[in-house]
């Protein structure tokens, strides 16, 4: 089924009046449905949720990060493992992020041709993070989709600036994928050019003339309004390469979702459900909920009445609400259980929405509650 490629992506059926798209990742850790929403354990760890909670909340795919590994546990560790898969105990696709973007929050850091070089959050030392830095850690990680170096630029960047970005994120693509020497890991490349459409268009071209095995959109979520991240994906959604994933990095709120799947995107991550749980909000079929606030102190409902998850079918509002005021660990478990639950239920009725071409009246209906918009 591979022919000798570490993935596979089947367009499934073409809404008929969007351009969202219904279809099916093949990698050897397991199938994933498209589109997916994808659950981030930076770490290792998908924060609160055990690998069992992972299964019964159907995560098909989880996220790991190149940079936070890098430094701990540290490259020996997962080597002496064999990789994330045996470290955590998670036999399910595991997706890593390059690095790319959290090298680029730190306040120490010094951008040039060749690298990122920056100093340890950990002890100080200097490090240069490199493309070629960047694809043996993900290749020692062994996730099944890794992702090129590139060049992320924040919201309010001079046009000067995001035009040498481009260009540095086409070189260290190029350097990320002669790097590159694993034949079981995909490796997607990742389009940059802010909020310029030329730019935008210039970093399509040169990052899909490389033979990467799907394309991801970078450089949004970054404090832009979603007026913004939707006039960038409806520019460059359907320009990129039908036959292979489309990813939008970073974004997790449904109504971006929605925005991204009708402009044809397949993957999407977000740290959102999980931070939102940890500090007490949950996301509904009808908006976001406070569990704080004092109005549930006796209520006997769950969380969301349509939800199948954990939380919902075994404890209420009231309890949560409860459990968020004392600062107990399981009221952030039970919210993240939720919200990644709610998400990934979520894409499921966006998947059935567009086998059956109404995604457009499912977008309608579920953002004609104004509370759904955020
Ligand atoms: N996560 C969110 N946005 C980005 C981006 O532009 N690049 C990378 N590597 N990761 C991201
Ligand atoms: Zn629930």
């Amino acid at each position: 089924m591979f022919e000798d490629k570490p993935l596979k992506y089947e367009l499934l059926h073409k809404d008929k009046n969007s351009n969202a798209r219904r279809g099916r990742i093949y990698t050897p850790r397991g199938i994933i449905e498209t589109p997916v929403f994808m659950p981030v354990g930076t770490n290792g760890t998908v924060k609160t949720l055990k690998n069992s909670d992972l299964k019964d909340i159907e995560a098909e795919i989880i996220l790991g990060n190149a940079f936070h590994l890098f430094l701990r546990p540290g490259l020996d560790v997962l080597r002496n493992v064999g990789g994330l898969h045996n470290f955590m105990n998670w036999d399910r696709p595991i997706l890593t992020d390059s690095g790319g973007f959290q090298v680029f929050s730190l306040r120490d850091r010094k951008i040039s041709d060749e690298g990122v070089l920056f100093r340890s959050p950990l002890d100080g030392s200097k490090i240069m993070m490199t493309p070629e830095l960047s694809m043996e850690i993900q290749m020692t990680i062994g996730s099944n989709i890794a992702m090129a170096f590139d060049e992320c630029v924040e919201a309010g960047a001079e046009r000067k600036y995001v035009e040498e970005s481009v260009d540095r994120t086409y070189e260290w693509a190029k350097r990320s994928f002669t790097a590159h020497t694993k034949k079981d890991q995909a490796l997607f490349g990742i389009v940059q050019g802010g909020f310029h459409e030329d730019l935008r268009d210039k970093s399509l071209k040169q990052i899909t003339s490389i033979d990467f095995d799907g394309f991801a959109l970078g450089g949004l979520s970054v404090g832009e309004h979603y007026s913004e991240t939707e006039r960038i994906l409806k520019h460059s959604g359907p320009k990129l390469p039908e036959d292979k994933p489309r990813y939008i990095m970073g974004i997790g709120t449904p109504l971006i979702i929605l925005m991204s799947v009708e402009n044809g995107m397949d993957m999407f991550d977000c740290v959102l459900p999980t931070r939102m749980g940890r500090h007490g909000t949950a996301m509904t079929w009808e908006g976001k909920v406070n569990l704080k606030a004092g109005k549930w102190k006796y209520s006997t409902d769950p969380i969301d009445n349509k939800c199948d998850c954990y939380a919902c079918q075994n404890h209420t509002r009231g309890y949560i609400h409860h459990l968020i005021r004392k600062d107990e660990i399981l009221g952030k478990i039970l919210l993240s259980i939720h919200n990644l639950r709610f998400l990934i239920n979520f894409v499921k009725e966006v998947r059935k929405a567009i086998e059956e071409d109404r995604f457009i009246q499912f977008k309608e209906e579920f953002l004609s509650n104004p509370n759904n918009i955020y």
